[in-house]
């Protein structure tokens, strides 16, 4: 028979718990009861002002989505891409990924000021963000996960962060690669969460250059199917109409599946990006296939990477604070 446990081993058992369930960079822990005593009402209310938002403007699921997404990449999810510019803050919101482009700003705001009045100082916008950007996805039918919980919010934002680690919808497949496991992030996370673009919208100005001159030789890219491509130009002309919307899924353009892969595999996903997933690597080629055949395999691993990209360098313990408004840190 094993011998009973010492009172010192337990001890040590409990310090070390924290390294054994942490799998984010720094040492400190996210889980998903953080807020159960603090703030026990914080996801309901976070659901309710997601789900009003969403019933409004469909699109908000996928803006809020890519929010998160555009957090986790800069520093960590630390809610840095909320913050206005200010004193020495220069907001991510002008960086070249987000300018004209990232939207949810304004129903963040709502869900932080119904947090302050319901528990004041207790719930961080990065996790706002974090659990916003599940039920988006849940509410536009994908699956949900449990949201680990605890980040808390930066003093400080940066721009040269978000153009520089953001992949652009012109970046080879490697560098798309390198900029996720520069994250800890791995091949089956990138492909995986590609599958974002199931929902939402771009601008013409993001997908041109296929369309008329992909390689500097003034033909398209003959990887997007010629007939959508000519669709396409109907409204993204060779100049003007930068700003004209696109759906990223023109099969089922607001419902979370597997069709953007189908999508790909038919040479119709709109970006270069989406594209390269198939025709530049074996490996991501055949994890396209495999979300394209199964729809239940790309929910359940899109819910284990979204997780893994929530874990990234969050802020724990004494670290950051917690903004009373997101787009502004606290004075002191
Ligand atoms: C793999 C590299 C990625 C690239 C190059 C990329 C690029 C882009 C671009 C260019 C747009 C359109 C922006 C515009 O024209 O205004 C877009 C939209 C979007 N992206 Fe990505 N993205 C990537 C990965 C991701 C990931 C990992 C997520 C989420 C986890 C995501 C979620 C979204 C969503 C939901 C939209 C639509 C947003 C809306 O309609 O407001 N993307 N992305």
């Amino acid at each position: 028979m094993a011998p009973p446990m010492s009172f010192f081993m337990v001890l040590s058992i409990l310090a070390f718990a924290p390294l054994c369930f942490s799998d984010n960079i720094n040492g400190g822990y996210l889980y998903p009861q953080f807020y159960e005593h603090s703030c026990p009402k914080a996801q309901e209310i976070i659901k309710s002002v997601v789900a009003k938002a969403v019933e409004e403007d469909a699109r908000m699921a996928a803006s809020l989505l890519r929010l998160h997404f555009h957090d986790c990449f800069v520093q960590g999810c630390d809610a840095s891409v909320l913050l206005d510019s200010s004193g020495t803050i220069i907001s991510e919101k002008r960086s070249n990924p987000n300018r004209d482009s990232l939207r949810g700003y304004e129903v963040i705001d709502e869900i932080k000021s119904a947090l302050e009045k319901e528990c004041p100082h207790t719930v961080s916008c990065a996790d706002i963000a974090a659990v916003a950007a599940r039920d988006s996805t849940v509410l536009v039918g994908g699956q949900g996960w449990e949201v680990p919980l605890g980040r808390r919010d930066s003093r400080g934002a940066s721009l040269s962060g978000s153009n520089n680690n953001i992949p652009a919808p012109n970046n080879t497949f490697q560098t798309i690669l390198t900029k996720f496991k520069r994250q800890g992030l791995d091949i089956v996370d990138l492909v995986a969460l590609s599958g974002s673009h199931t929902v939402g919208n771009s601008r013409c100005t993001s997908f041109r250059q296929r369309l008329y001159n992909q390689s500097g030789n003034g033909q398209p890219d003959f990887s997007l199917d010629q007939s959508y491509a000519a669709q396409l130009r109907t409204r993204c002309p060779r100049s003007g109409g930068d700003q004209n919307l696109f759906n990223l899924d023109f099969v089922t353009p607001t419902k979370f599946d597997n069709s953007y892969f189908k999508n790909l595999l038919a040479s119709k996903g709109l970006l270069s990006s989406d594209q390269v997933l198939l025709t530049k690597s074996e490996a991501s080629m055949e994890l396209v296939k495999k979300y394209a055949m199964n729809n239940e395999l790309f929910l359940d691993q899109f819910a284990k990477s979204m997780v893994k990209m929530g874990n990234i360098s969050p802020l724990t313990g004494s670290r950051g604070e917690i903004r009373n408004r997101c787009r502004v840190v606290n004075k002191y």
